[in-house]
C-alpha cells in the first residue's frame, strides 16, 4: 500500500532519518490519514527478508496491540531494528530466552519471578544508594567546567543503578559497563562496534551473571540475586534464566534511561521557563513528561498470530506490526497540546514505557527514580548549566531515540 502524502520510499525504520530527527511530522500525517499503514520499504536494516510491516501510530491502537498478546505475539522479534536473531552462540537462541520476546504463559511465569526484584521496597532501598551516586556523578562532571553531558552524567547513573540492583561488586563494574556499551548502538558505524563484538559482550555478560547466580546458590547473601535464584524447587530462577534476565536489564535499562536524561536536559535548556519551574518546585510529574517528550524507544514490534483488523486495516497472520510509541505520545486525541513540554502535565498517560500490556516496562519505577534524582542533583549543583557549541549529535538508530554528544557548560 502506498501513501501518496509521504515522499516515495519513506521508511519509518530508516536509521538515516533518525540520525537527523524523529519523524514527528510524518507520524502526525499518518495518525490523521492512515493510522495503521503498510510500510513496504526497509532501508539499511539487516536481518529482515520480509516485504514490509505495519506502522501503528495512534495512541489507542498502540495500546490495543500491546494489550492483546494472543493476537499480537512477541515471540518472533520485538525490536523492529536490531536485537535480532543474529546473537547466537553454542546453539543458544538468545532471542527466545529473554523476557521481552516471550508470550504468556511462559512470559507470565518468568515475569512473576523477576518482579520480586522490583518491589517498591527494593526500589526505595536502591534510592538511597543512587542519591549518593547521582550527587557524586554531578559533582565530578561540574568540576570540569564544560563537557559532554551524555558521557559525563547521563550514561553513568543507569549503569550504576543496574549494578546496584543486581549487586555487582565495585571491582567488576568497569567490566559490566564495557560489555553494556559494546552491546548497545551497533547500528551506528561511528561507534565502530561490530555485531560480532556486541554478541561476544552479550555472552560474556550472560556468563558473568550465571556465575554470580551459581555463587549465591552456594553461599546466599541478603540481596536480590539470592532472592531470585534462592530455591529452584520453589519455582525461582535457574542460573541460566538469571543470566538472560541480566542481559535484558542491561539492554532495556541502560540506553533508554541515558537518553531520557539527555533529552530531558535538552528540553529543560531549550525551555528555560520549565527549568526555572523545576528548580523552584521540583514537581514529581517531571519524570513522566520527560519520558513522553523524549520517548527513548521509538517502537517495538509484534507479529500477528492470525488474520485480524486494526484501525480499519486488514492484518494478515504472520505480518509484522510496529507500535510507534514516538507517535502515540504526541497524539492530540489524548494529550492536550502535545507539542508543549510541560513538566506539570497530569494525568500523563504516555506510552514511553510501553502500551500497558504484559510487557509494560519492568523498570519504570526505577527509571522515574533515576530521572528525578539526577535532575535534582543537577538543579542543586549546577543550576546555571547551559548548552554550548553545536547541536547535540544524534545516534544513527531507528529503535533508540539517542544522542551521542551534547556539549554543556556546567556553571
Ligand atoms: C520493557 C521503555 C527503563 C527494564 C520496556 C518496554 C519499553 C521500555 C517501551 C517494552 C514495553 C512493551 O513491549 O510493551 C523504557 C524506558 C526507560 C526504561 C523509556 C527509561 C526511561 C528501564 C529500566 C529497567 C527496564 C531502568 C531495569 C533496570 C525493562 C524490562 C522490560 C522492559 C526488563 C521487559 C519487560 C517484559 O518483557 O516483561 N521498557 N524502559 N527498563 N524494560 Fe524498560
Amino acid at each position: 500500500m502506498s501513501c501518496p502524502a509521504l515522499p516515495d520510499g519513506f521508511d519509518f525504520t530508516d536509521p538515516d532519518i533518525y540520525q537527523q530527527r524523529v519523524p514527528l511530522p510524518e507520524f502526525a500525517l499518518m495518525r490523521e490519514t492512515s493510522p495503521v499503514w503498510w510500510n513496504a520499504q526497509r532501508h539499511g536494516v539487516a536481518g529482515f527478508d520480509d516485504d514490509g510491516y505495519w506502522v501503528v501510530t495512534r495512541h489507542a491502537d498502540v495500546k490495543a496491540v500491546s494489550t492483546n498478546p494472543e493476537v499480537f505475539s512477541s515471540n518472533t522479534n520485538t525490536a523492529i531494528i536490531r536485537f535480532n536473531e543474529t546473537i547466537t552462540r553454542d546453539q543458544i537462541d538468545v532471542q527466545k530466552l529473554i523476557l521481552l520476546n516471550m508470550d504468556p504463559p511462559e512470559h507470565t511465569r518468568l515475569r512473576q519471578i523477576v518482579q520480586r526484584g522490583f518491589t517498591p521496597r527494593s526500589i526505595r532501598a536502591l534510592e538511597n544508594a543512587l542519591r549518593e551516586r547521582a550527587t557524586r556523578i554531578v559533582a565530578d562532571a561540574t568540576s570540569g567546567g564544560t563537557g559532554n553531558f551524555v558521557t559525563d552524567i547521563a550514561s553513568e547513573l543507569p549503569l550504576q543503578a543496574i549494578a546496584e540492583l543486581i549487586g555487582v561488586p565495585q571491582g567488576d563494574r568497569a567490566k559490566l559497563f564495557d560489555w553494556s556499551n559494546k552491546m548497545a548502538s551497533y547500528d551506528d558505524p561511528e561507534l565502530a562496534i561490530t555485531e560480532e563484538v556486541g554478541a561476544e559482550s552479550a555472552m560474556e555478560l550472560i556468563s558473568y551473571a550465571m556465575n554470580m547466580a551459581a555463587a549465591r546458590k552456594e553461599c546466599p547473601a541478603h540481596d536480590i540475586v539470592t532472592r531470585l535464584v534462592a530455591a529452584e524447587d520453589e519455582g525461582n530462577l535457574t542460573s541460566d534464566e538469571f543470566g538472560f534476565f541480566v542481559l535484558v536489564l542491561t539492554v532495556a535499562g541502560n540506553e533508554t534511561t541515558r537518553n531520557a536524561i539527555t533529552h530531558g536536559m535538552h528540553a529543560f535548556l531549550t525551555h528555560p521557563e520549565q527549568w526555572g519551574l523545576f528548580k523552584a518546585t521540583r514537581p514529581p510529574t517531571a519524570a513522566d513528561e520527560i519520558v513522553r517528550w523524549a520517548t527513548p524507544i521509538v517502537s517495538f514490534q509484534r507479529t500477528a498470530t492470525r488474520d485480524t483488523e486494526l484501525g480499519g486495516a486488514a492484518i494478515k497472520e504472520g505480518d509484522r506490526v510496529g507500535v510507534f510509541y514516538s507517535s502515540a505520545n504526541y497524539d492530540p486525541r489524548v494529550f492536550d497540546r502535545p507539542d508543549v513540554f510541560d513538566i506539570t502535565r497530569d494525568p500523563n498517560p504516555h506510552l514511553g514505557f510501553g502500551g500497558g500490556g504484559p510487557h509494560f516496562c519492568l523498570g519504570a519505577s526505577l527509571a522515574r527514580v533515576e530521572i528525578n534524582l539526577i535532575f535534582n542533583a543537577i538543579a542543586d549543583a549546577a543550576p546555571d548549566i547551559r548548552l554550548v557549541g553545536d547541536e547535540p549529535r544524534r545516534l544513527r538508530s531507528a529503535w533508540i531515540n539517542g544522542v551521542k554528544e551534547m556539549r554543556v557548560r556546567y556553571a
